[in-house]
C-alpha cells in the first residue's frame, strides 16, 4: 500500500461513487440503484448499477463491479496511487508525498514510464507503415486483404530497415536509454549502439483489456526467422495473463470467444464481423488465461489450425479449459489451414456455419483418440472402448456422466449397458468412487476441483458479505487460514475483523488490494447471486453444504501439507474438531 489504509479510505469516503461516476454516466435513480449505460462494454439498455447505500457499481451485463477506486482505475486508465491522487484531489484531501518508499514510487513510475514508451513506438510504427519507406508493410497487408480501417483498429505499422530512428525518435520525447532497452524496443551492440529490436516487420501492437499497448509481435516480411518477434516480459507484458484481441472481443457479446492461433486469425476474423476472436501470445495457451476468459465467457470455441501442432494444441487447451469451468468446442477448419485462410477462400457465412457446427469437445477428444487404434482388430478395439470408459469416469455429474456415455455408445454402436459396466469396473479399479448425488448448494456441478473449492469458498464469502448477521453463529468454526485461495483468504481476514468490530464496509475491503484485476475479484464476491431458494430448510442446508465443503477443503489441504508447512498440524487437528461438531451442529439462518 502506498497511502495509509485510514487515508485511502478518507478519501473513499469523501467520494461518493454515484457523484464520481455522474461525471462519466448518466445516471438515473430506480429503486436503491443509479442506473446507466454501462462504460465497460456496448450495450443499449441500461444494466449498469451504481449503490449509493453499498458505495459500489455493478454491471449486469459484463460483470464487472466494483469501488470508486476501481471505476476510475479502470475508465482512466491509472495505477492505484494515481486513483486515489485524482480522488484526493476532488475531494480536497491532502495527500503526503512521503508516504511512497522510494522502491514503490520507482516501481510505480516504471509500469507507467513502460506503458509510455510502448504507446510512442505504436505511433512511431504506426506512422511509418504510411510512410514511402513502409510501403513495402502496406503493400504486404493489403496482399493480406486487410482493409485500411482493420489496420487502424488494431494500429498496424511497420518497422523499418534503419535500426535507429525508432532509438532516436524515443530519445527526443524524452526516454532514456535504459527504458527503452527494458521495453524490448531496442538491444545495445558495440558496432551499431542502440538499435530497433524489430526490423523490417509489419508490427501488431497487443494491447490490454483496456487498449493500452504493452508489448508487439512483429512479423518478417517474406520468410526470414522467426517469423513473429515478440516483446520480451516486462513489469508491464505479461504473456500468460493476456490475451490479443481480447480488449475488444470483451465487449463482442456474442454468446462465446473463438480462441485461435495467431494475430493473424484474430484480425481476419474480427474483420468479417467475429470481434469475438483472441489469440494467446505466441506462446500456448495458460489457465491464466483460461481465467481471463470466464471473465467474459462460459463457451469458448476453439479455432486452432487443421494441421498436427493445431490439433495437438487444441487437445491441450480443452483440458485448460475445462478445469477452468469453461466449455470448449472446437471448430472444423478443413480444408484449410487456418481461420485465416478459410475466411479468404470461403467468407464468414461458410464460417459461421462452421461455428454453428463446431463439435463438443468430449467427441473431439474421442474422435483423436480413434485414430490410435483399429477398429477391426477385437483386441484394439477393446482398449479403445476402455479408454472412453476412462474419459467418462472425468464427468464427476452423474447425470451428464449417462448422457455422454448414451451419446457416445450410440454413436460407436458400442452396447450402453456394456459401456456401463466397463465405466463401472474403471472406476472401482482406480479407487473412483461413484459420487453422491449432492443438494442444490450452489457448490457442486460440472466444475472441476480446482474450480469447485475456488467456488465454495466464494460462496461463502459471498453470503457472509450478504447477510453478515450469520457471521457470529459461525466464527467459532472457520477463520481466514480456511480460505485456501490467497485474495480470499484476504478478504476474509480482513471482513472476519470488521466484522469482530461492528464495522462492516465492503467497499473498503475493495481497496485492500492496489490491482486493478484483484478489485474486481474482491468485488465480485459482493455481486454474486447466491442459488435461489425458496424454503428457510432448503437455505439453511445450502448454507451447512457450503461451509462444510470449505472445511473439508481446508482439512485436506492442510493435510497434504503436514511436514512441510508449521502451521499445518494445527490447523488439522483444529479442522477435524470443527468438522465433527459441524456435523452435529444446527445453523439457524435467522
Ligand atoms: P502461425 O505460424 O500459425 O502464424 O503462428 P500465422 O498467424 O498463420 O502467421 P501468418 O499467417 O503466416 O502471418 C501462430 C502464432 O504463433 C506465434 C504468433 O503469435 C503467431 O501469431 N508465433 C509464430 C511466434 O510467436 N513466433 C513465430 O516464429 C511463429
Ligand atoms: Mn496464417
Amino acid at each position: 500500500m502506498f497511502y495509509p489504509e485510514e487515508l485511502v479510505e478518507e478519501v473513499r469516503m469523501k467520494n461518493d461513487i454515484v457523484d464520481v461516476i455522474s461525471g462519466y454516466v448518466r445516471l438515473q435513480k430506480k429503486g436503491s440503484n443509479h442506473w446507466g449505460l454501462c462504460p465497460f462494454h456496448n450495450e443499449k439498455s441500461p444494466s449498469f448499477a451504481v449503490s449509493g447505500n453499498k458505495q459500489m457499481y455493478h454491471c449486469f451485463g459484463c460483470g464487472v463491479s466494483g469501488n470508486v477506486y476501481t471505476f476510475i482505475m479502470s475508465y482512466e486508465n491509472y495505477t492505484f496511487p494515481e486513483a486515489v491522487k485524482m480522488l484526493a484531489g476532488r475531494a480536497g484531501v491532502n495527500l503526503p508525498e512521503v508516504e511512497y518508499t522510494e522502491e514503490m514510487r520507482r516501481k510505480e513510475n516504471k509500469r507507467a514510464r513502460l506503458l509510455e514508451v510502448n504507446k510512442e513506438a505504436a505511433k512511431f510504427f504506426y506512422y511509418q507503415l504510411r510512410t514511402p519507406r513502409g510501403e513495402i508493410g502496406l503493400q504486404y497487408l493489403k496482399k493480406r486483404e486487410l482493409t485500411e480501417e482493420t489496420m487502424k483498429k488494431f494500429g498496424l505499422g511497420y518497422a523499418g530497415k534503419n535500426g535507429t530512428d525508432l532509438v532516436q525518435y524515443l530519445r527526443q520525447k524524452g526516454f532514456e536509454d535504459e527504458l527503452i532497452k527494458e521495453a524490448g524496443l531496442a538491444s545495445f551492440s558495440e558496432t551499431r549502439g542502440l538499435s530497433s529490436q524489430f526490423w523490417n516487420r509489419v508490427m501488431f501492437p497487443i494491447q490490454d483489456i483496456n487498449h493500452r499497448v504493452i508489448g508487439f509481435g512483429g512479423r518478417v516480411m517474406g520468410d526470414g526467422e522467426p517469423k513473429y518477434l515478440n516483446s520480451p516480459e516486462t513489469p508491464i507484458f505479461d504473456k500468460r495473463r493476456n490475451l490479443y484481441g481480447m480488449n475488444f472481443a470483451r465487449t463482442a457479446r456474442s454468446g462465446n470467444i473463438i480462441l485461435c492461433e495467431g494475430y493473424m486469425d484474430v484480425i481476419a476474423m474480427q474483420q468479417a464481423g467475429f470481434t469475438q476472436a483472441v489469440a494467446s501470445l505466441g506462446t500456448a495457451f495458460t489457465s491464466e488465461q483460461a481465467s481471463l476468459l470466464h471473465r467474459y465467457t462460459e463457451n469458448v470455441l476453439l479455432a486452432y489450425d487443421s494441421d498436427g501442432a493445431g490439433v495437438k494444441a487444441a487437445l491441450r487447451g480443452i483440458g485448460i479449459l475445462r478445469e477452468a469451468g469453461l466449455y470448449a468446442k472446437i471448430i472444423n477448419m478443413q480444408p484449410y489451414k487456418d481461420p485465416d485462410e478459410f475466411m479468404k477462400n470461403l467468407g464468414k457465412d461458410a464460417f459461421k456455419e462452421r461455428i454453428d457446427q463446431a463439435e463438443n469437445s468430449f467427441f473431439f477428444e474421442i474422435r483423436i483418440l480413434e485414430r490410435d487404434y483399429d477398429l477391426k482388430d477385437p483386441e484394439s478395439k477393446t482398449r479403445f472402448y476402455r479408454e472412453i470408459a476412462k474419459k467418462l469416469c472425468g464427468f464427476s455429474e452423474e447425470v451428464e456422466r449417462e448422457n455422454y456415455l448414451q451419446a457416445v455408445a450410440e454413436k460407436y454402436a458400442i452396447g450402453a449397458d456394456n459401456l456401463r459396466k466397463l465405466v463401472i469396473s474403471y472406476a472401482s479399479q482406480t479407487g473412483l468412487a461413484r459420487p453422491i448425488e449432492r443438494p442444490k448448494s450452489g457448490v457442486q456441478q460440472k466444475s472441476s476441483p480446482q474450480e469447485s473449492r475456488k467456488k465454495s469458498q466464494r460462496l461463502l464469502l459471498t453470503w457472509l458479505t450478504d447477510e453478515p448477521g450469520v457471521y457470529q453463529k459461525i466464527k467459532r468454526y472457520i477463520s481466514p487460514e480456511d480460505f485456501t485461495e490467497d485474495l480470499y483468504k484476504q478478504v476474509a481476514a480482513r471482513l472476519f475483523s470488521d466484522l469482530d468490530k461492528g464495522n462492516y464496509n465492503p467497499a473498503g475491503i475493495i481497496s485492500m488490494f492496489t490491482d486493478e484485476e484483484e478489485q474486481r475479484e474482491a468485488a465480485s464476491l459482493f455481486n454474486t447471486n447466491l442459488p435461489a431458494l425458496e424454503t428457510k430448510q432448503e437455505k439453511e442446508k445450502a448454507f451447512r453444504d457450503i461451509l462444510l465443503a470449505v472445511k473439508r477443503n481446508s482439512y485436506e489441504y492442510y493435510t497434504s501439507k503436514l511436514g512441510t508447512d508449521v502451521n499445518a498440524l494445527k490447523q488439522v487437528i483444529e479442522g477435524k474438531k470443527a468438522l465433527e461438531e459441524l456435523a452435529k451442529a444446527h445453523i439457524s439462518l435467522d
